[in-house]
């Protein structure tokens, strides 16, 4: 059978793939409560709803990787025997996972080609694959020779993402894939959907953005507590505030800053004379209480700026907090214990412990300030967990749980937990609601808001320009390691931020 085999489907039946009656437990977790679900032949179906709600656990069915305690899935009429990664393959179902599987030292068309081998009179055309992985990879910027190892997190996402459709994919399942894309990236992919779409290709694009899955998708289904809560054929006669009450089911009510002006106050903290790789600031100050939104495109300066305060970028530069000057700190360690604390938006790589529970990943970073006599403070110890565990809303039975039975969402609830629970003067959160749904990243936002009035300085990197206008007093936006130009009250609108980014 070739991945192309049609499995004797008609024309007429546009129905490729059927999800029928499926349920999945982990062990007392209903996570997948008997979903049924019809998806159209060459349609873009999203997938929405509320962190933790079972988006990637059914998808993780569909593909293969997780097996379901019940139910079955019937591929175009027929019901499917075996439901392994393999079958589904070849059945031509693609899942796009959120991690990148990436062959480092291979070039980007080669990684593309893995596992394809397009094969003439028995042997691998390799010129004419090589040819054909090129011209995928022209106008997305990526190098077909560039070594994949050398590229950005933003350029192994697209590769990840091309390599399933060039792998044949006529299914192929998006979870999130455009969490760490720039506006361009993601317009850019939205075409390359729409390119696909209009050759046959059936989507399910999963996404906690309404307005992108108002732009690109054709229907919708809603998952709430691992069961169908609704959803819509016609995705275009639906508005956002519809959307969002059926992931809810209630109303939304949107965040938004009281903006304060706070020019004239003495600064918490004080820059002077960044210069790095891709930095190069003359002057910052930042007073107590304020919230600073930190934005640009890649490289512009924003998050390494972030990064240096940190500790976490090679910088040199005066720092000055509370009228103490020092050095930008050498290490993490040393910015912490100056009461600097940091959420990265690489929650892979600098986030959560999978194996630890989730009350010891609240806990980490703070713990060493509480320890007394060098033995931890188990009390101390308990009430932080308890508190940010019920402020962040983390989705599970209890904060003894690993953090590797956490959907995405809901680990990245708890990283943030950990972040507030050092008790910073000065916090930086680089991508703060980045996959978290709707409801609850206006939760982060009143939580942020909050603590700002507590005095703490914030800087919010973000590329959400909807965020930086619902919760910042004043936005920077980067070019070339500088701060281009500044937005404060009324110019802080979604028009001006993207008009500036672009400038
Ligand atoms: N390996 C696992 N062990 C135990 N429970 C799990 C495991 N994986 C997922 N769960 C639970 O299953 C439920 C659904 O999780 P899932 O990852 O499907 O949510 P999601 O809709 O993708 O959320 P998010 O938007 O946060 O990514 C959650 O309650 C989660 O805690
Ligand atoms: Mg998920």
């Amino acid at each position: 059978m070739t991945i192309h085999d049609t499995g004797g489907w008609t024309a007429t039946d546009d129905v490729i793939l059927r999800i029928d009656d499926v349920a999945k437990s982990y062990g007392p977790v209903k996570a997948l409560r008997g979903v049924t679900l019809d998806i159209r032949r060459g349609t873009i179906h999203g997938l929405l709803g509320e962190n933790g709600a079972g988006k990637s656990t059914l998808v993780g069915v569909i593909s293969g990787q997780r097996t379901p305690t019940s139910g079955r899935i019937v591929m175009n009429g027929r019901p499917l025997e075996r439901v392994d990664v393999k079958a589904m393959e070849e059945a031509g179902v693609f899942l796009v996972t959120q991690e990148p599987m990436i062959i480092d030292n291979m070039t980007a068309a080669e990684n593309l080609m893995l596992g394809i081998w397009p094969v003439r009179n028995g042997l691998v055309d390799w010129k004419a694959l090589r040819a054909d992985a090129a011209r995928m990879l022209d106008g997305s910027g990526i190098d077909p020779a560039a070594l994949a190892g050398r590229l950005d997190a933003v350029a192994r996402r697209k590769l990840n993402i091309l390599r399933a459709m060039f792998s044949g994919g006529t299914v192929i399942i998006l979870d999130e894939p455009t969490a760490a894309l720039t506006v361009a990236d993601r317009r850019q992919l939205f075409d390359f959907m729409r390119r696909l779409k209009a050759e046959g290709v059936t989507f399910i694009f999963i996404s906690h953005y309404n307005d992108e899955i108002l732009e690109i998708c054709d229907a919708v289904s809603v998952l709430r507590d691992g069961s169908l809560a609704g959803g819509s054929e016609d995705v275009r006669a639906m508005t956002s505030e519809q959307l969002s009450e059926l992931v809810l089911g209630r109303g939304l009510t949107l965040f938004q800053r009281a903006r304060r002006d706070h020019a004239g106050k003495a600064p918490a903290i004080s820059l002077r004379e960044v210069r790095g790789r891709h930095l190069a600031l003359s002057a910052l100050d930042i007073a107590p209480g304020e919230i600073v939104g930190f934005t640009g495109l890649p490289g512009a300066g924003a998050k390494e700026l972030a990064r240096a305060i940190f500790g976490l970028y090679p910088a040199r530069g005066r720092l000055t907090m509370n009228g103490v000057e020092t050095g930008l700190p050498g290490d993490p360690r040393m910015a912490l214990d100056a009461g600097i604390a940091f959420l990265s938006d690489d929650r892979r790589r600098d986030g959560a412990v999978g194996q630890m529970s989730i009350g010891q990943n609240i806990a980490l970073s703070s713990l060493p300030s509480r320890a007394r006599f060098g033995f931890i403070d188990r009390a101390a110890e308990a009430a932080v967990v308890s508190r940010y565990f019920g402020a962040m809303g983390v989705k599970s039975p209890g904060p003894e749980y690993a953090v590797d039975t956490l959907s995405g969402g809901n680990q990245q609830k708890v990283c943030l937990g950990r972040v507030l629970a050092t008790d910073p003067r000065l916090l930086i959160v680089d991508e703060p609601t980045r996959g978290i749904d709707v409801g609850v990243k206006q939760d982060v936002l009143r939580i942020i808001d909050a603590l700002s009035n507590t005095g703490v300085a914030v800087i919010i990197v973000s590329t959400d320009t909807d965020e930086l206008v619902r919760a910042v007093d004043r936005v920077c936006v980067f070019g070339q390691g500088d701060i281009k130009e500044t937005l404060t009250g009324e110019d802080i609108t979604v028009e001006r931020l993207r008009a500036s980014v672009q400038a």
